[in-house]
């Protein structure tokens, strides 16, 4: 079995529109992206891929999931095997021990008493005449005081391919523990150990725990690559750490800054704001937007502002409103970082800055507005008609006003006027959604002849019930984690399909694990089939505005009386059935006059 960590690993390394663009030939329109479904024969596209959500949906066959349930379904390959290729497609390795291999060499244990060891030697050598370069480099070119080299550990690595060996050997650290800790590499050329880091300023990666599990070397010119960093090892996994969280995770309660550098973090910290973390590399995980979520709720994005940078931030965006953190995009300008923003501006601006922040609407709308020249007309028409799609598709009508506001506000057009385009925009939204997804629910949602869910038949009014309330949970973490703390009632003997059964056990089973639930982690347990229909309670959540608690515990109760009266029904009792329909109309009444 592949750990869920690295299947969660390999489907952020694979975006999905990346992915599925190799196979259909994907348009962009507003915020979705749509191709004629390789599933079904259409002659016009209703095969979507979302791409903030990293998911896929035909309106036309109800094939839908993630990145893994496309290739099950595409290349026709089981959910190991799609993992693998898509594995292979992102250059990961996935080790043989996970196919049931032993796994040798050092512990994690070890390898972590070797990077204190390491870190302790990098340490010394920059503070020696061997380190000098590396000094000079990180307090004139850097301009970082002893006290903040010394708070992160900094080191340097001398250049000579054998002297950090012969040290770490003399203290007791085999060949082997040094190659398993990416210490050491074998030459091609002479067959020779040699140290992988050498000639770089050396920053030790700490985790909360304040092990150091990992370094990041820096070369001191512009040769490449600019940083080297440990490689997985038994103590490192790629994508699950954040540089400097050791130190922020104390004052970031209220707010956290997430950039892109080591130096950016370095900088902030020096300049009074603890609480920075950076993502070491690699762009944003699950794994690390679920550890933010653990220590704050209030994220502030500060990438780089080219164009990498700004989809780094989109995607940034997604991941972490996904786990329920409040995203900010703070745009750096009159500098390439934070790090260089301070070094110019100072402290005081960078705050002013971080005052300034955007909202994710406001950082979207800015790209719009940049990509037209709204000075003329054709500009204006074609922002604004981009901007409606924007503000429309929030599913929130307080947030709908709010960004109207503001777009009113950027293209300088009568807030009335625009709010009558972005209604239309959004009538238009829903009624093509609500069409696509009517036809197909006419087919199937009748239970007829409904292979996925057979049982639909046997309740249509409570099995409605059911997939609204999954719909709910599946989309919405707080929905879950209420239902986890047993805030709302609801067990898996409250569900009238096995089908929903199913779902609700396996979700409500990784909510609860440490890992947290994950849609892409359904996949090993339901077939693709079974991901479409499970992406599509998502996609008819999505469409309502109305997703709060409020419909949640209406839908369970909606289906605890539906089955009461099924119940009376089925034993012919024809009073009892009367009796249980007559509360679940006065019981919606009384909702609805609250
Ligand atoms: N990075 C990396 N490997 C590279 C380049 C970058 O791991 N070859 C990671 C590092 O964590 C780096 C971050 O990406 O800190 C941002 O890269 P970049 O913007 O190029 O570097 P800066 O942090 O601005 O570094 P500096 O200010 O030292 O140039
Ligand atoms: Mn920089």
């Amino acid at each position: 079995m592949i750990p869920k960590e690295l299947v969660l690993e390999i489907r952020d390394r694979n975006d999905i529109e990346n992915v599925i663009g190799g196979f259909v030939d994907l348009k962009r329109t507003g915020t979705n992206v749509k191709g004629l479904c390789p599933f079904h024969n259409e002659k016009t596209p209703s095969f979507t891929v979302f791409p903030a959500t990293q998911s896929f949906y035909c309106f036309g066959c109800g094939a839908g999931g993630d990145v893994i349930t496309f290739i099950m379904k595409y290349q026709n390959l089981d959910y190991a095997d799609a993992v693998e290729y898509l594995a292979a497609r992102a250059g990961i390795n996935i080790p043989a021990s996970s196919f049931g291999g032993e796994e040798k060499g050092p512990s994690r244990k070890r390898i972590l008493e070797m990077n204190v060891c390491a870190a302790r030697y990098f340490r010394e050598v920059l503070f020696s005449p061997e380190g000098k370069v590396g000094l000079d480099y990180l307090m004139n070119k850097r301009k970082l005081s002893p006290a903040i080299i010394k708070r992160f550990g900094l080191g340097f690595a001398p250049d000579s391919p054998f002297s950090m060996l012969d040290y770490m050997r003399k203290q007791g650290y085999t060949d082997e523990e040094l190659r398993s800790g990416y210490f050491e590499a074998i030459s091609q050329k002479t067959n020779k150990p040699y140290s992988i880091f050498r000639n770089r300023v050396m920053f030790p990666i700490i985790n909360t725990a304040g092990s150091v599990i990992a370094f990041g070397g820096r070369v001191m010119d512009d040769s490449k690559p600019k940083y080297l960093n440990t490689n997985d090892t038994p103590a490192y996994k790629k994508g699950k750490n954040l540089f400097a969280l050791n130190y922020a995770k104390d004052l970031c309660g209220e707010r956290l800054i997430l950039c892109e550098g080591y130096m950016d973090v370095i900088a902030l910290h020096a300049a009074g704001f603890g609480f920075a973390v950076a993502g070491l590399g690699t762009a944003l995980t699950s794994d690390q937007a679920r550890l933010i979520a653990k220590y704050t709720k209030k994220v502030i994005l500060t990438y780089d502002s080219d164009e990498a940078g700004q989809r780094a931030t989109e995607r940034a965006i997604s991941l972490l409103s996904e786990v329920g953190v409040d995203v900010k995009v703070l745009v750096v300008e009159g500098a390439k970082d934070p790090d260089e923003f301070i070094g110019k501006f100072g402290s005081a601006a960078f705050e002013r800055l971080l005052d300034g922040s955007r909202s994710k609407f406001s950082y979207r709308a800015d790209a719009v507005i940049k990509k037209h020249d709204i000075s003329t007309p054709d500009g204006k028409l074609a922002a604004s008609k981009e901007l409606c799609a924007v503000v429309a598709a929030a599913s929130s009508s307080v947030e709908r006003d709010l960004n109207l506001d503001e777009a009113a506000r950027l293209l300088s057009i009568d807030k009335k006027i625009l709010a009558e385009d972005v209604e239309r925009a959004r009538r238009k939204l829903l009624k093509e959604e609500k069409n696509k997804l009517s036809l197909e629910a006419y087919t199937s949602a009748r239970g007829i002849g409904d292979k996925i869910n057979p049982d639909i038949a046997k309740n249509l009014g409570a099995a409605s019930a059911e997939s609204a309330i999954l719909g709910l949970l599946l989309a919405f973490p707080e929905h879950r984690a209420a239902v986890a703390s047993g805030k709302i009632e609801l067990s898996p003997d409250d569900f009238v399909t096995a089908f929903g059964r199913r779902v609700f056990e396996a979700m409500m089973k990784l909510e609860g694990s440490e890992l947290g639930f994950d849609i892409t982690l359904l996949g090993e347990d339901f077939s693709p089939d079974e991901m479409g229909r499970i992406q599509r309670m998502i996609r008819e959540r999505m469409m309502l505005t109305e997703n709060g608690s409020a419909v949640l515990t209406a839908s369970i109760d909606t289906l605890k009386f539906e089955r009461a009266i099924q119940t009376a029904k089925d034993s012919g009792d024809k009073l009892a059935a009367f009796e249980a329909k007559r509360r679940m109309i006065m019981e919606n009444k009384k909702r609805i006059h609250k």
